[in-house]
């Protein structure tokens, strides 16, 4: 599909809005957890599609369908809580009532690593808080979104409430994420993806002052003190470096380890590194699936030999395997000017710095323009507190290599974006608040 399917996916959407937007909470709530009851009743085949589509293996693409409904099923309850608020007024017998609205048609894209998440974490708020929506599938991944409206269509979302647009690579593409953000219905944006992309579809969202939510790239600091548990460590930098392959915006990017833990923290990492099972994610005991595309494996593959250059050991991986798999990746003796401290390598690849003050590290991790997560471990309680509030980041993961659930905001600081998706904010991106001023009670 093009621009002119988007034209009349927006029109759609504009007119389902109409009613849609009148429901009651109480509606939206039952309906949105009819949905939720269905997908969940379609775990195993919703999975098998992101395995098919994204390459995960079936183990992870069920952790994330599971984490996909769980946005459906928190926003059915949220609907009915999105409380304005009254507020003493000025004038004598007038009051000011503050409700909360929804926004209108709001255009949705969303990224290829979580086929189903990115979906049910944008289109979940949206239609709870009584907005419409048209969604740019992604061009590699577009088939979980359509099992998802073929879902939503059976348990009885009337038509033109939830709008799917699939498009190929290329110019169609960016002619409908730019129709989104140009076209005067739309009233709201909400972008997962890079930040280049991200500040293309700002420049285009400011034609009609559109209200924007963006989670764009990160470059996730993990970082590991002396006083850690290095077992626990180990296991955080398994799940978040090499989650869908290294292939999220919030899997650690750079890992810097204290001097006093290090010989141990990179020998334990790399033994566990070595026992992954590579390959199509429905072969029972794989671990790790393929690259997504050509340009991402040779990103890794760029990142591991200019590391090596600039003075990296491989302590294991190191190769492309077949087609886009590439051998998970431990390297050590990281030195300043490698590539993974300018950009996000988006592929599974960890690599390990050398740190010897709190100081230095903290200053180094926030030395990057992007700032969505930042993880660390350490079991002094005072210096949890500290580094937390230090890092310059969205969110932080103390002990933990995963931080992201349905009941919390996520979002990142800097060029990393703005706005959060999920928990109680959530539903916010998606309301419009008015200010409604009665005076004269006493004439009523
Ligand atoms: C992302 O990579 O964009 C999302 C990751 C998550 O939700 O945990």
């Amino acid at each position: 599909m093009g621009k002119q399917e988007t034209v009349k996916a927006i029109n759609a959407a504009s007119a389902a809005f109409k009613s849609w937007s009148k429901t009651s909470a109480k509606h939206r709530h039952d309906l949105l957890l009819k949905l939720y009851r269905e997908l969940v009743a379609n775990v195993d085949d919703l999975a098998y599609i992101i395995v098919a589509e994204n390459g995960k293996s079936l183990a992870e693409a069920k952790g994330e369908v599971n984490y996909s409904n769980s946005f459906i099923e928190w926003f059915a309850e949220e609907a009915q809580r999105t409380y304005g608020h009254t507020v003493p007024a000025s004038l004598p017998g007038a009051r000011n009532v503050i409700v909360k609205q929804p926004i209108g048609v709001a255009g949705l894209i969303t990224p290829w690593n979580f086929p189903a998440a990115m979906i049910t974490r944008k289109v979940g708020p949206a239609l709870a808080a009584g907005c419409t929506v048209v969604v740019k599938a992604p061009a590699e991944t577009p088939f979980s979104a359509l099992a998802f409206c073929q879902l939503a269509e059976k348990v009885g979302f009337p038509k033109g409430v939830i709008n799917v647009i699939t498009c190929a690579k290329g110019p169609n593409e960016a002619a409908v994420g730019k129709e989104l953000c140009e076209n005067g219905i739309v009233k709201k944006i909400s972008f997962t993806g890079s930040t280049r992309v991200g500040k293309i579809l700002m420049q285009q969202s400011a034609s009609t002052l559109k209200k924007l939510s963006f989670e764009l790239g990160g470059n996730s600091p993990f970082i590991v003190f002396g006083d850690a548990d290095v077992d626990k460590a180990v296991e955080g930098a398994l799940a978040c470096k090499f989650r869908g392959s290294g292939q999220t915006c919030v899997c650690a990017n750079r890992i810097y380890v204290h001097e006093d833990v290090y010989e141990e923290f990179s020998s334990k990492l790399a033994q566990r590194v070595e026992q992954f099972q590579v390959g199509y994610g429905m072969v029972e005991g794989v671990t790790h699936g393929p690259l997504v595309s050509q340009a991402g494996l040779e990103k890794v593959e760029e990142h591991v030999n200019k590391s090596v250059a600039n003075g990296a050991k491989v302590l294991v991986g190191g190769k492309r395997g077949e087609g886009l798999f590439f051998e998970p990746t431990v390297l050590s003796d990281m030195s300043k000017g490698s590539p993974i401290e300018f950009e996000e390598t988006f592929g599974p690849l960890a690599g390990l710095y050398k740190f010897s003050s709190e100081e230095d590290v903290i200053r180094i991790a926030n030395d990057v323009p992007v700032g969505l997560a930042g993880y660390f471990f350490s079991q002094d309680v005072s210096r949890c507190f500290r580094v937390a509030e230090e890092l310059q980041v969205g969110m932080v993961g103390i002990n933990t290599g995963i931080l992201s659930q349905a009941v919390v905001p996520f979002g990142g600081v800097k060029e990393s974006g703005f706005g959060r998706e999920g928990g109680k904010a959530g539903i916010d991106e998606y309301m419009k608040k008015l200010l409604a001023v009665r005076s004269s009670l006493e004439d009523s």
